[in-house]
């Protein structure tokens, strides 16, 4: 069997990995990675496939950057031909970005299977590109992958078949709990003993300047009490340049470059709390027991809410403000761990999709 796996951006990285070691244990199954090229900057891409022990992409479309449309068409035009010359027998593909999407289609107009990880989660809010992706990449999909309950409600609920959906829990946590020993050995002895660590990339977040400015004033504010440590991703580093907001303005606030997975579990394992509106920053968080603030309205991962120890602050800054105060004061929430979280969900992708566990080891 040939299984092609298609990743572009940061977050999907981190999911195939496990999923490509689990199919190593068997021994007729032959796979491909396909990069689309979506995120090209090293510490954005080249860094996660040394650290992850993932060998180099077979093919890599480098479609690179543009309007959603742009980058959306380019993928599919560029692995259409991939997929003609390469021929796999299933194409997995990962979370809901851009490449997800794009990838997914080209597979169900030449009929090629297509399995989606991660599938079924909803925010429910149509206004973000990633439920789009969602939305769409789940209703073409031939298998479904869910990392909790709540997405195999969801796919039943919009009338996919209970045949393709297969619910085997989350393979970011695979990754996580494979790297996280190697990645606390990593942790600077410098560090604050109690600190916050800060992650924004949204569009809704960071694309109103007024509403970033607003933002960086608290974060500010916060690391008047707490030193504050903000990796800053290229969408955000780009905003804060066209808004001529100067980074210097905030300068309590320690903005770095994206930092390595390694690099950045360390500091969430170590956080006294994570300001996030990243997706997989909810879910990791909620496994380290790591009080969560998520900057959003909504969320797709609601069991990090209900389970776990994420707390939706909206967009208030005021709400931002208390929840940290609780944090510090030594009243944060504490969570539980969601079935399935378990370090496995690749092992029961790759069992279901060849139809057996596998018996021997890499
Ligand atoms: C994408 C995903 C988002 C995910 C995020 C993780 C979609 C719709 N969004 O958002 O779900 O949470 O990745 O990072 O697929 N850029 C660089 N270097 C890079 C990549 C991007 O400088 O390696 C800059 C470019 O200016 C680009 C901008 O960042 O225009 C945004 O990149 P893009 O891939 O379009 O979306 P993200 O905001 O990264």
């Amino acid at each position: 069997m040939k299984i092609c796996h298609v990743v572009g951006a940061r977050p999907n990285f981190m999911k195939a990995a496990p999923v490509l070691r689990a199919f190593r244990r068997y021994h007729t199954v032959e796979q491909v990675v396909v990069h689309t090229g979506q995120h090209y900057d090293f510490n954005m891409s080249d860094v996660f496939f040394q650290q992850l022990e993932m060998a180099p992409p077979d093919v890599n479309l480098q479609v690179g950057s543009g309007s959603h449309a742009q980058q959306t068409a380019q993928i599919m035009a560029r692995f259409e031909f991939t997929v003609l010359e390469r021929r796999p027998d299933l194409v997995l593909v990962y979370g809901d970005v851009n490449s997800t999407v794009a990838a997914a289609l080209v597979c169900t107009k030449l009929g090629v299977a297509v399995g989606h990880v991660e599938a079924g989660l909803r925010s429910f809010d149509r206004t973000m590109p990633e439920e789009i992706n969602r939305l769409l990449t789940d209703q073409i999909a031939d298998l479904l992958f869910t990392p909790s309950e709540d997405g195999s409600a969801n796919l039943a609920h919009e009338g996919v078949r209970p045949e393709k959906i297969h619910l085997v829990g989350n393979v970011m946590i695979d990754t996580l709990v494979r790297m996280l020993p190697v990645a606390r050995r990593r942790l600077s002895a410098e560090l604050p003993r109690r600190f916050a660590l800060v992650t924004l990339h949204r569009p809704s977040n960071v694309d109103d300047p007024a509403w970033l400015c607003e933002m960086l004033g608290v974060l500010a504010d916060i690391s008047h009490e707490t030193p504050v440590l903000f990796p800053v991703h290229p969408r955000t580093r780009q905003r804060l340049l066209e808004t001529r907001v100067s980074p210097a303005s905030f300068s309590s606030v320690q903005f770095m470059d994206p930092l390595p997975y390694l690099e950045f579990l360390a500091l969430q394992a170590r956080a006294t709390v994570v300001i996030t509106d990243s997706g997989g920053v909810q879910e990791e968080t909620t496994f380290l027991g790591v009080p969560c603030l998520t900057v959003r309205e909504n969320t797709e991962r609601p069991v990090t809410s209900t389970t776990g120890t994420n707390i939706l602050v909206g967009r208030s800054t005021q709400k931002l403000r208390i929840e940290v105060e609780k944090v510090l004061s030594g009243h944060a929430k504490i969570g539980g761990v969601p079935a399935l979280w378990d370090g496995h969900a690749a092992d029961r992708i790759a069992a279901t999709i060849v139809g057996r566990p596998a018996v021997s080891s890499v």
